[in-house]
């Protein structure tokens, strides 16, 4: 079965043709980073105007790199939620309309889920059931996995969501859009114990967390050396590196208590922040300290993809689900709401 994935619920448009004998044939990515830059986040009108003027370019573009005519496609993937609904509803629209005129099933698929099921992309797939961080920059959760739609919230972020927390530092230390990178590579100059900042709700039981408080303990640290007239390059390094730290290391404490609450010794950690070396770093510490396995999707698939989308709604294709056209697009949506699948995943 071949499908086409769209990705477009927030500032990236992603494209890619996934088959379920062959597995990934083609994944072309747009990002609007350029667009937002200048205005320090996303802003979600223009995310809107910029998927409408790239999605069909970007469809034909990848069909036609790949050799493949678009009346060779079984069906079509689209993100449905959650998301900013105006971007999500381009990719939504032109998902089916373009089922239509093909006459072949389509199925929105939830972002998170696409997320969640990336590493299902690498050759070293994880195997049912995992404990998932799903980390990026609206969503912080830690999720039980049973299989494909077998999701179980075990824990999620009360307030910022991971990303979101870099995303405010490097607005804070004027180190630009999109924050979390920025912040880790400014990191590695940081000189570590010169700052050393709390790890939020730690000291209490359960698998919540929370990242607002440390982002004004972020802010009082940087306003305070600011006034003490420290606003050196060494001074943000520093703050970057007790900031990413302190991040890590709360993570991969609710990760450890998911583990060992669950009895399970394997972890998936997937979504934009999944990307950071320092938590990867300590979540791979703490797999080999219990004798478990760590899995991650490949760099350019933890940041928003088309490819994740294909996969994850090939599988459901696969098992005979699709949406007729009147499936509406929503900005909100919990994992918990899918439907469970059987599947065997392919090679
Ligand atoms: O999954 P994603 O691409 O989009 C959402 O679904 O939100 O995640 C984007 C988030 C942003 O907050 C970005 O700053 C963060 O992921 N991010 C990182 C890194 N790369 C991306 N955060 C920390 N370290 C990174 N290397
Ligand atoms: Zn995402």
């Amino acid at each position: 079965m071949l499908v086409l994935g769209i990705e477009s619920s927030c500032d990236e448009t992603g494209i890619a043709l996934y088959d379920t004998d062959k597995g990934l044939i083609a994944d072309t990515l747009y990002t609007q980073v350029e667009l937002h830059a200048q205005y320090g986040g996303v802003v979600p009108e223009l995310a809107s105007r910029d998927h409408i003027r790239k999605l069909t370019p970007l469809i034909l573009q990848t069909l036609e790199d790949a050799h493949i005519s678009k009346d060779a496609l079984d069906g079509i993937a689209y993100t449905a939620g959650p998301g900013l609904i105006g971007a999500l509803l381009t990719g939504t629209s032109v998902a089916r309309s373009l089922a239509y005129a093909l006459d072949i099933p389509a199925i929105g698929v939830h972002h998170m889920e696409g997320h969640l099921l990336a590493p299902m992309l690498e050759d070293n797939k994880p195997e049912f059931p995992f404990i998932c961080l799903l980390v990026s920059g609206g969503h912080t959760m830690i999720i039980r996995v049973d299989g494909i739609g077998q999701y179980k919230l075990l824990g999620e972020t009360l307030d910022d969501a991971a990303g979101e927390a870099f995303d405010k530092t490097a607005k804070l230390l004027e180190l630009g859009y999109p924050g979390g990178p920025n912040v880790s590579n400014l990191a590695l100059k940081g000189e570590s114990g010169r700052y050393i900042f709390p790890r939020p709700m730690v000291d209490r039981p359960g698998i919540d967390m929370s990242f607002s408080g440390l982002k004004t303990f972020t802010r009082n640290t940087w306003l305070k050396a600011v006034a003490e007239g420290d606003s050196s390059e060494q001074t943000k390094a520093d703050i970057c590196r007790a900031f990413e730290l302190s991040v890590a290391e709360t993570l991969t404490i609710k990760c450890k208590r998911a583990l060992e609450q669950e009895g399970l010794n394997r972890i998936v950690v997937a979504g934009g922040v999944s990307a950071n070396r320092e938590i990867r770093a300590k979540l791979d510490q703490l797999m080999k300290k219990r004798r478990g396995e760590s899995f991650y999707p490949r760099l350019e698939f933890c940041t928003d993809n088309g490819a994740m989308i294909a996969y994850a709604g090939a599988q459901r294709l696969l098992a005979g689900q699709c949406n007729d056209l009147n499936f509406a697009a929503t900005p909100r949506w919990s994992l918990e709401d899918l439907p469970p699948i059987k599947v065997t995943l392919k090679e």
